[in-house]
Parts: structure tokens; sequence; C-alpha cells
């Protein structure tokens, strides 16, 4: 695991998005895993900057988000896919077709399945299904959850798992209540299993603010455990950690 520590979160912002410009100035057909949440977003911003005098470079990639909220639907404010669409896809030249976000309302299977619990399990095998076909992601990015979480795979799943649907902990959902002013915080998502995100060729995790600093402190002490998700990185090859000085 190589640690990068960066004086703030614009120099993150612009470490990681060089990162992916020069992957895809090197290869424009890459595979790309995508995460959300805050911390990407200056990411997002300086590649959609940047992105805007080289027109094309995404126009070949194919994308992969990490997850997505159960329940609600793509066009929700605070769906994944509105993030997606106001931080990354709408400003630059991705084709539609590319862009591969899980469906919290599995709307293709609802017809085929008797419950909605087997219809998201069909969205999930589909979801797996094509970033194997698809696959494998060339280069992946994480952010880190409070709890040590990388996707939404929140303490206690296995390293093994692939895509699936998980329970919410209440500390994640407080963490993410600001974009349900309703209150109305879903309680399941859908993501990228550990086993999944192993597959990525590369993955680079960010981590920012003093918030992190706990969950940094234990990411670069704890040997690989299950109650600490983002441990399971020290046993991927090409795995790199940029940090800004509020972290560590
Ligand atoms: C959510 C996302 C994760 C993300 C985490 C940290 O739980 N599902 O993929 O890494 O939040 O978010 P933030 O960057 O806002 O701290």
């Amino acid at each position: 695991m190589k640690w990068v520590a960066v004086g703030d979160y614009d120099d993150l912002s612009r470490v990681a998005a060089r990162i992916m410009l020069d992957a895809l100035a090197a290869n424009p057909l890459l595979v790309l895993g995508l995460p959300t949440g805050r911390t990407p977003e200056g990411m997002y911003a300086r590649l959609v900057t940047e992105c805007a005098s080289d027109y094309r470079c995404f126009r070949d990639v194919v994308t992969f988000n990490l997850d997505e909220y159960v329940g609600i639907a793509g066009d929700h404010p605070g769906s994944y896919s509105s993030y997606m669409r106001q931080h990354l896809v709408d400003h630059v030249d991705i084709d539609p077709q590319s862009i591969h976000i899980p469906d919290g309302l599995a709307t293709r299977f609802r017809d085929r399945a008797s419950t909605f619990d087997e219809a998201l399990e069909m969205e999930c095998d589909d979801y797996e299904r094509s970033i194997r076909e698809e696959g494998p992601i060339d280069l992946l990015y994480l952010g880190l959850g409070r709890n040590g979480h990388i996707g939404f795979n929140e303490p206690g799943t296995p390293f093994d798992s692939k895509t699936h649907v998980i329970q919410l902990s209440e500390s994640t959902r407080n963490a993410n209540a600001a974009h349900f002013p309703d209150g109305d915080v879903p309680q399941r998502a859908i993501t990228m299993g550990i086993g999944t995100i192993l597959a990525a060729r590369r993955v680079i995790l960010l981590a920012s603010g003093e918030p992190k600093r706990e969950a940094v402190r234990r990411l670069h002490k704890e040997r690989e455990n299950t109650d600490f998700p983002a441990s399971v990185l020290r046993g991927h090859p090409e795995v790199m950690v940029i940090c800004d000085q509020e972290t560590v």
C-alpha cells in the first residue's frame, strides 16, 4: 500500500484527478470504478474543468459506480445517480450507455421476481455480471467511511463478497443524512462487494479532513480484519492512499 500525504483538500483533488487523466491519456478505453460522497467532489470538479479543454477524454470509458441506495429512484436528489449527474456525467462526454450505477429500485427485475428483495438480488447479480463482462475495472477510486467502510461495505462484510444489498449502520445513515432533508434516509443500499473491489487492477483511496483521522490511523495500523473493511486493501498489490494533513 502506497501512502501519499498531500497538503490540503485542493491538493488531494488535484492529485486524484491527475492520476485519472493520465490513466485516460494512456488508455482511452479505461474501465473506471467511481465513488460518491463529499471527498471526491473536488476531484470531479477538476476533471470537469480539465476535460472542458480536452473534451474527448471520457468518450470511450466505461464506468461502474460503487453503490446506490435501495428504495429511491435514480432521479431522487439524494441518489448517487443524481450525484453523478451533478458532479460529472452531465459535464463530460461520457456515453450514457457506458455509465453503470446499481438501480436501487431494481426496476428491470420487478416483473420477474416474486418479492422486491428477490428483484434486488437479481439486480445485484446482473451488476456483478456486467462488471465481469466489461471489466476488469482498471482504476477504482474509494472514499473512506468513518467506520472503515468502503463502498457501502459495513464492518463485518466478508472479504469475498460480491455486489449485494447491505443494511446501513446508524453512523453511516447519520453521515449521509444531509442529502435527505425530509429525514427519510434509506435503510439499505446496493454495493459492490469487497471481493468485487479487490478484483480492480488499481485502487486509489481518498481520505480528507479531521473526521477521517481515526479511520486513517486504523488503516495505517491494523492488519486485515472484517471489523474494519478498508484494512482488506493491505492485501491488494496496487493500492494508493491519498490523504491530506488534517487526517494525519
Ligand atoms: C458513503 C459512500 C462511500 C463513501 C463514504 C464517505 O457512505 N457510499 O462510498 O466513501 O460515504 O463519504 P464522504 O466522502 O462524504 O465522507
